[in-house]
């Protein structure tokens, strides 16, 4: 290919292009805050506490997977979009059968705090520890 003026300009505004489409990317990347190992920002430990009280018994006290899998590492898979709409419609798989929770408000209102929390213990910003609510 030869470079014309033309080409390095187009080229020029292709990665600017790119560059500002992949930032939002960025920011939902880290949709917590961890401090001093184990302090989670509100909405964060409010996902702690519903993963606590719905998905524990099955997924692990934080995650790390019992008769469900561990979530942890389903974190570094699968989308927010997927655990959105596997948590709403529950998963029957090779593992085993999750329910549905859709019917359940207190669940479908928190799954943005429960993505927070697993997304944290996935990235390894807070590990298999009891998480406390940042002052
Ligand atoms: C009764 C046990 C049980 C409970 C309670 C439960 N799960 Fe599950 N979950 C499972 C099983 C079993 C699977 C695996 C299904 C398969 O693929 O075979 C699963 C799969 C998943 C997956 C898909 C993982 C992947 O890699 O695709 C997500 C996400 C998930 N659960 C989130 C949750 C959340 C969030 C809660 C709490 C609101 C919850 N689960 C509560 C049993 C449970």
């Amino acid at each position: 290919m030869k470079l014309t003026k033309k080409s390095i300009i187009l080229t020029g505004a292709l990665s600017l292009f790119l560059g500002v489409i992949s930032l939002p990317t960025y920011a939902g990347e880290q949709p917590y805050t961890v401090t001093n190992g184990n302090e989670l920002d509100a909405s964060s430990f409010n996902g702690f506490k519903l993963y606590r009280n719905w998905c524990a018994r099955c997924h692990g006290t934080y995650g790390q997977g019992m008769v469900g899998p561990n979530l942890a590492d389903s974190l570094k898979v699968i989308s927010k979009d997927q655990f959105f709409h596997t948590v709403a419609e529950g998963k029957t798989g090779t593992i085993g059968s999750m329910p549905a929770w859709k019917a359940n408000t207190q669940v479908m209102e928190g799954r943005d705090h429960l993505y927070a929390y697993l997304k944290a213990r996935s990235d390894g910003a807070i590990g298999e520890v009891k998480p406390k609510k940042a002052k």
